[in-house]
């Protein structure tokens, strides 16, 4: 990523904090309605899922320009996922329902270039999780 990038994403997510609670109901519901079935692996009550989620997002928006310091945690994180019964294919239907839910709230400010920050950040997360998820030890 380049620093321009990074700072477009610092950016737009200090703008989506506030409103991190609802953004997070966007999240989901989305994710759900275009992956139902990846719902049976979260358990019924989301609260703390969605704090969590918004937390680990914080942290590596907060790193991006430091992300070999968080990569090991994000391959921990991609490891502890496939326990959670989550495989390589429901990446594509999360990154997707991240891109939608930060357009929904950011408004005419997700241009273009602030949407491909966001892609190559979530490609940047995911691909580090989906590799060590492939190469865990079973
Ligand atoms: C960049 C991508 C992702 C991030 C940052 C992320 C973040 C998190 C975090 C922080 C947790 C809390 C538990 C922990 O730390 O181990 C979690 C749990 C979970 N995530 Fe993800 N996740 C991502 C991708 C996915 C994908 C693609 C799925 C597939 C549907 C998924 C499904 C789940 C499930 C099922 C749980 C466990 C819920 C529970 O049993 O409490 N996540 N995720």
């Amino acid at each position: 990523m380049t620093p321009e990038q990074i700072v477009l994403v610092q950016d737009s997510f200090r703008k989506i904090l506030p409103i991190s609670g609802t953004a997070a109901d966007l999240f989901y519901d989305h994710l759900f309605e275009i992956a139902p079935e990846v719902r049976s692996l979260f358990p019924d009550d989301l609260v703390t899922q969605k704090k969590k989620f918004i937390v680990m997002l914080a942290t590596a928006v907060n790193n991006l320009d430091q992300i070999g310091k968080i990569i090991p945690a994000v391959e921990e994180l991609g490891k502890r996922h496939a326990s959670y019964g989550v495989v390589d294919k429901y990446y594509e239907p999360m990154g997707a329902a991240l891109i939608w839910t930060l357009e929904q709230s950011l408004g005419t400010e997700f241009t273009p270039e602030v949407k491909s920050a966001w892609t190559e950040t979530y490609l940047v997360l995911a691909g580090a999780m989906r590799v060590a998820a492939a190469t865990a030890p079973a």
